[in-house]
Parts: structure tokens; C-alpha cells; sequence
């Protein structure tokens, strides 16, 4: 495969800053350019298609911003739209690449929890698209899947991945907020797949779990506090409800922001 580099032959001081990676989710190429090279932008897309004849669209990459965890981003080559279907793990995801965010950096964790779920009800309860739910439904053997996405635009997704995915029996998708629409005291299994304010739905997570289920609690972490702010927040949100917790695993998922990490604490919960 060509490199950017030649295909753009750029003055050195300038090459020097081209992208050296990129997301490929489906026929979308996702990139980040730095702004010294806005200029080229459109230059860069149009090489990434010829880079990858099967991809139809580049999407300059600008981050995510907001609660909904939505793409800032822009069109810079192609012309078929940013509808796309990307494939993980053996799973199809149907999802708009302008409007939602697939991180990878959540495969290991995806792929891990995908298949140790045989027989439980699990509860996920920031669901996006199906990221997790799709997941475990197709390489275990859960016995339920409750599946909340508040965003209206993921949601229409999730639906669309569990039809795709022919798993409409067993995932359950729930539009709303999981602070209101979790149930209690039910779940084997809880995944609080999401970074920004997942403590503020500690106690909704907590009395989901039936006692003796499993929590997986995600969070943006200062790199100083790695584990233990998470853990503090759990202690804390199971004396507000009444259970107690042993702490079962720790992981940390990815780099997140400067200075800040995404990790994931697994905790056990039992009624006191
Ligand atoms: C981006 S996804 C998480 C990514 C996923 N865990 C992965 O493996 O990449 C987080 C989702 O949580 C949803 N969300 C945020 N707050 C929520 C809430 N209170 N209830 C339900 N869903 C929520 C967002 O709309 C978003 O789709």
C-alpha cells in the first residue's frame, strides 16, 4: 500500500505532520489532521480513498463532544454519506460514523465480556448501538439483555443491530434515561460502559444487580487517582444503598485524555 507521504508529496516541514493512523468503520475513513494542514484536508481524504478502494467517505475527525458522546466532524472526500455498516468481533454494526462514535480502544474489554455472560440477565445500561449487548448476545448464551440508550439517533441503531444481528429474542432495547428505566435488583450482570458522569449512576447500577451479580464500572480516571477514585465512588454509592461490594478486578482500558484514563473496575455485590 502506498503512503500518504507519496501520494501527497508535500514539502518535508509539512509531511512531517500528516496523520499516521486513521478508524476504519465500514466504508468510512475517520482521521485527524492537524490544523496546520486544513489546507490539504480535502488533498488527505481523497488519498485515503485511494489508499482504500472499498471505503466511499473520509471524516476529518474532530473529537466527541457532549453527553451523548456525538463525533464533531466534517466531510472532506467522498460522496456516498457516513451510513455505514462496520464489522467487530463476528457482530455487523449499522451505525452513521457523523453521528456516533464506535471507539476502539473497547475491543479487548467488548470481546472479554462478550463471552462470559452464558445464562445471566445482564443489564447495559449506556447501550449506544450495541457495542456490548449485540456482543454477548451472539457469543453467549444469556438468558436476557436489557439494552438503555438514551439518544435518540444511537437508539434507532441499537434496534436496526439487534434485527441485522438476529437477536431480537434475547436483547430487550429500552429508549430512555438509565438513571429512570433500570430495574432492581434483577441483574446479574451490570456494564456502566461510559466515561464522562457513569458515578452519578452508581446507585442505579447498584440496585439493578441482584445479590451476588456484577458490576462493571467504567470511568475517566486522573492518572494519579488510576483506581482509586473509582473505587472510593463504588464504596461510597453502596453505603448510600445498603450492600456492600468486594472490589473483584481492575484494568485500565486506554489513554483517554492527557493525563486521564479510561479504566474499568469489576465489583461483586451483596445485600448486607
Ligand atoms: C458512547 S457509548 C459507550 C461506548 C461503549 N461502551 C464502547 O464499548 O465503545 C455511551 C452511550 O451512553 C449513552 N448515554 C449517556 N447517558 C445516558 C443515560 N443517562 N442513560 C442511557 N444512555 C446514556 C450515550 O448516548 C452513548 O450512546
Amino acid at each position: 500500500m502506498e503512503h500518504l507521504r507519496d501520494l501527497l508529496r508535500l514539502p518535508p516541514e509539512e509531511a512531517k505532520l500528516l496523520p499516521r493512523g486513521w478508524q476504519i468503520l465500514g466504508a468510512v475513513i475517520l482521521v485527524s489532521i492537524p490544523d496546520a494542514l486544513k489546507h490539504h484536508a480535502n488533498a488527505i481524504g481523497d488519498a485515503l480513498l485511494a489508499m482504500y478502494p472499498r471505503c466511499s467517505t473520509v471524516l476529518w475527525n474532530r473529537g466527541v463532544a457532549g453527553r451523548f458522546r456525538e463525533p464533531i466532524c466534517e466531510v472532506i472526500a467522498g460522496m456516498s454519506g457516513t451510513e455505514t455498516t462496520h464489522k467487530e468481533n463476528g457482530c455487523y454494526f449499522r451505525l452513521d460514523a457523523s453521528r456516533i462514535m464506535f471507539s476502539q480502544g473497547n475491543l479487548a474489554e467488548r470481546m472479554r465480556l462478550s463471552e462470559m455472560c452464558d445464562g445471566e440477565v445482564v443489564l447495559d445500561m449506556f447501550a449506544g448501538i450495541g457495542y456490548f449487548s449485540i456482543q454477548i448476545a451472539v457469543h453467549s448464551h444469556p438468558k436476557k439483555v436489557i439494552a438503555i440508550e438514551l439518544n435518540q439517533a444511537a437508539y434507532h441503531y441499537l434496534r436496526e443491530n439487534i434485527r441485522i444481528n438476529r437477536v431480537e429474542e434475547v436483547v430487550l432495547p429500552v429508549h430512555g434515561d438509565c438513571a429512570i428505566k433500570s430495574p432492581e435488583n434483577v441483574a446479574d450482570r451490570v456494564i456502566m460502559g461510559y466515561l464522562d458522569v457513569t458515578h452519578e449512576q452508581l446507585v442505579s447500577g447498584l440496585c439493578a444487580a441482584r445479590s451476588g451479580g456484577i458490576i462493571h464500572y467504567h470511568e475517566g480516571t486522573p492518572e494519579a487517582l488510576r483506581y482509586q477514585r473509582p473505587i472510593r465512588r463504588i464504596k461510597d454509592a453502596a453505603h448510600e444503598c445498603g450492600r456492600s461490594v468486594d472490589i473483584i478486578g481492575q484494568r485500565t482500558v486506554k489513554k483517554y485524555a492527557p493525563g486521564v484514563v479510561h479504566v474499568v473496575v469489576d465489583v461483586k455485590i451483596y445485600d448486607e
